[in-house]
């Protein structure tokens, strides 16, 4: 695990697909690790003297919460960077925001809209970026939510995860996460909202590697049956709203509700990355029901980031 370790030190965080199967347990093992020195009271100031800036162009509680106190817990600092605050909202080039930042920080945290800004960023930075969601990703989500299924279930590999809803960011990631541990995965998702097709193939090529099944289809029921863990994710997107009256047509029945719980395993996991809305994508009961990990799972993404800051941008001695 040293020797992983080593490898991660420097590098960015912009999707699961840069990361060996190795590399993402060492991610895991490293959050479970930090998760039970903080629950023991045992300092861990992996990152004393160091600053994360952190770039938001869209709203957030989880991610911005779990990146701020985490490197706080780690000995570091944290500076929250909205778009209306700093001269890239008005125009200042990404590259050129990525040269300043590299100069005074030591690692960026960027949510923003579009996944080419961020690859940009990475480009010209000479620090980890890491990716904290755009349109097309959420890969700090997914690690957090294989460390929850992890923890419940004692295993990923050969665990069947199925997924109803929009084939967005949560989506994506989640084909990427799932198909490089060895899990089964299965989407349903209304026709027009299925995963972007070269997503559908990396999880694929990923999955001929690992072992894992991945599966697109239509009835909610269908993806659900002997499901081990279940997933839903909002049907409107941030940056979606404009669409919400269409999208509530469109995804009527793709909901996390009884039905799909009882065509599930009867120890089935119900996973969410929240925000919800409760009554569209999953029911109130559900949500709410013995069966739903969803605050452990929101709990986890501090763990989780934790260890991506540690690992990236200093050491885990
Ligand atoms: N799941 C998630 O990323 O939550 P926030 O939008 O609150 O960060
Ligand atoms: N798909 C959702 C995830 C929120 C964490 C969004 O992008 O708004």
């Amino acid at each position: 695990m040293a020797d992983l370790s080593a490898k991660l030190a420097g590098r960015d965080f912009l999707t699961l697909q840069d990361f060996t199967a190795a590399e993402i347990s060492v991610f895991i093992a490293t959050a479970r690790d930090l998760k039970a020195r903080q629950k023991a009271g045992t300092p861990h100031h992996l990152l004393a003297g160091k600053t994360l800036a952190m770039i938001f162009t869209k709203s957030s509680t989880r991610t911005r919460v779990a990146f701020e106190v985490g490197i706080y817990q780690l000995g570091g600092t944290a500076l929250f960077l909205s778009e209306r605050d700093i001269q890239l909202g008005r125009g200042e080039s990404v590259a050129d925001t990525a040269r300043v930042l590299s100069r005074m920080v030591d690692g960026v945290m960027i949510r923003t809209f579009s996944h080419a800004e961020v690859e940009e960023l990475a480009r010209h930075a000479a620090v980890p970026v890491i990716n904290g969601l755009t349109d097309y990703l959420h890969p700090t989500q997914v690690l957090a939510d294989l460390m929850t299924i992890e923890e419940h279930k004692g295993r990923l590999a050969g665990l069947k995860l199925a997924y109803i809803g929009d084939g967005g960011n949560v989506a994506h990631s989640l084909l990427i996460g799932c198909s490089k541990m060895g899990m089964d995965i299965t989407l349903a998702c209304p026709a027009a909202y299925e995963p972007r097709e070269e997503i559908l193939r990396a999880a694929l090529a990923n999955g001929a590697e690992s072992g894992s099944r991945v599966r697109l289809v239509r009835d909610p029921l269908e993806a659900a049956r002997d499901a081990d863990a279940l997933y839903t994710d909002v049907w409107a997107s941030m940056g979606q709203e404009g669409e919400s009256a269409e999208r509530r047509a469109a995804f009527k029945g793709y909901c996390l509700d009884d039905a799909a719980l009882a065509a599930a395993r009867p120890d089935v996991i119900v996973l969410h990355c929240l925000p919800a809305h409760k009554g569209e994508e999953i029911t109130e009961a559900v949500f709410e029901g013995p069966r739903s990990v969803v605050f452990d799972e929101a709990e986890n993404r501090l763990h989780a980031h934790k260890a991506v800051m540690a690992l990236l941008m200093g050491n885990t001695d």
